[in-house]
């Protein structure tokens, strides 16, 4: 694969196994993130590891620009990765953890976007959002977390629509509960103790399935039979839904 691929939060769970998976293609491959130890590790595995926080505007602007003078302009796949949670119930979520959550999974993902878009578009690239299936349907203590998803697939659509007359997808990739820093860094208590029994893909599965979606390029892929089949359920009766989901 003779690409340029860029995977923002490429330094830990998702986003880490996603730019292996993409290296070993033959990609050249960037990864971002702002943890400079695991960027050190990161630079090992790919073409170049690049500091970027995705809230901060000089950030995004340094990183695109050093990206794109690389690579001569070019940029075939953008993975819109970086992510946080957090799990708490409405009461204790009060607007500033809102702006924070939405700070990176929304404002982020939107700000690295429209600074590769034009490239993308040059190419014919994909744009890969890294949503969640938290980002299809709602979930108790998820409220934060839940808008920003929303708001990064329902901006997705609509990018979509203004990308027609061109060569350039988007995609969205929903991921159910994966086994990552994510929960511990959220507030969970740990995976094992919120999610009891739940089976879960391992990370590198998960790396696939997003290779697999850059090259396919479906609008929305949804990891995971179960969570098809509760999205559907969503669909169909959304009360339904509250009555049988397990994770409360
Ligand atoms: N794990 C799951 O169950 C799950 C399910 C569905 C969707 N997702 C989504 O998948 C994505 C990756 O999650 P993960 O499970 O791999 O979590 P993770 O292991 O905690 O990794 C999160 C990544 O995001 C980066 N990041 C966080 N804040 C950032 C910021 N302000 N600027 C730049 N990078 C930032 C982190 O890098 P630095 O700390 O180095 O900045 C890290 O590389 C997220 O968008 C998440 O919402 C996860």
């Amino acid at each position: 694969m003779n690409k340029v691929v860029v995977v923002t939060g490429a330094t830990s769970g998702i986003g880490l196994e996603t730019a292996r998976r993409f290296a070993a293609t033959g990609a050249k491959v960037v990864g971002t993130g702002r943890d400079q130890a695991r960027l050190a590790e990161l630079a090992k595995e790919v073409d170049l590891a690049l500091t970027m926080d995705v809230t901060d505007d000089t950030s995004v602007k340094i990183a695109t620009a050093a990206i794109l003078k690389r690579y001569g302009g070019k940029v075939d796949v953008l993975v819109n990765n970086a992510g946080i949670g957090l799990f708490k119930p409405w009461e204790e979520t009060d607007i500033a953890a809102i702006e924070k959550v939405m700070a990176v999974n929304f404002y982020g993902a939107v700000r690295v976007a429209r600074a590769l878009l034009p490239a993308l578009i040059a190419s014919g690239g994909v744009l890969v959002q890294v949503a969640s299936v938290a980002g299809r349907r709602g979930y108790a203590k998820h409220t934060a977390y839940c808008a920003s998803k929303h708001a990064l697939v329902g901006w997705s659509e609509s990018l979509r629509y203004d990308l027609a007359k061109t060569e350039a997808d988007v995609v969205v990739v929903c991921p159910p509960a994966i086994r990552t820093p994510f929960f511990e860094n959220a507030g969970y208590m740990s995976f094992e103790a919120d999610h009891p029994g739940l089976q879960t893909m391992p990370t590198p599965e998960v790396a696939n399935e997003i290779l697999k979606a850059a090259t396919d390029r479906p609008d929305t892929v949804i990891l995971s039979n179960r969570a098809k089949l509760l999205d559907a359920l969503n669909f169909v009766s959304p009360p339904l839904l509250r009555r049988v989901q397990v994770y409360k």
